[in-house]
């Protein structure tokens, strides 16, 4: 049994320390907003924020959250979706099939609390979630809009 901070609420979840916190995050807590891609920490599609850290979470073991951790899923970054990543996102239609997008968004929210204002080396080092639809382009100028602080 272990308790964690997620989405601001303290959660009891009882997992096996070596449990991906993906799978604890997914299959006991019904986050599936958070994606599973590759399981080796390569693809991002299971990005959250962890202190507010972008953190691929098939990679994180349970036993290695640090008690009192605040652990961030795409669901729990704006109540009303109105982060200004996910402004940003909306009104450039990044999206195209979704997988990858909620790892996208969290990786970007990140950088943006870290950076307010990135340039574009800060976000290639920090944007290295994969795409198999190609939405790169759109992610960056997205990253820029809501940088710019002005996304509808
Ligand atoms: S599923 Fe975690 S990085 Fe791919
Ligand atoms: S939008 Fe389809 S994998 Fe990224």
């Amino acid at each position: 049994m272990a308790r964690l901070n997620v989405n601001g609420k303290a959660v009891d979840v009882d997992a096996e320390g070596d449990t991906p916190l993906l799978w604890v995050l997914r299959e006991q807590l019904g986050l599936t907003g958070t994606k599973y891609g590759c399981g080796i920490a390569e693809c991002g599609a299971c990005t959250v924020l962890i202190d507010g850290v972008a953190e691929r979470s098939c990679k994180v073991r349970l036993s290695n959250v640090e008690a009192g951790a605040k652990i961030v899923t795409i669901e729990g970054l704006s109540p009303t979706a109105t982060h200004i990543v996910q402004k940003a996102w909306a009104e450039l239609d990044v999206p195209q099939c979704g997988y990858c997008q909620s790892g996208m968004i969290m990786a970007a929210a990140a950088l943006i609390a870290a950076k307010p204002k990135p340039s574009d080396a800060d976000i290639d080092e920090a944007m290295t979630n994969l795409c198999r639809c190609g939405t790169y382009n759109r992610v960056r100028a997205a990253i820029k809009l809501a940088a710019s602080g002005r996304p509808a």
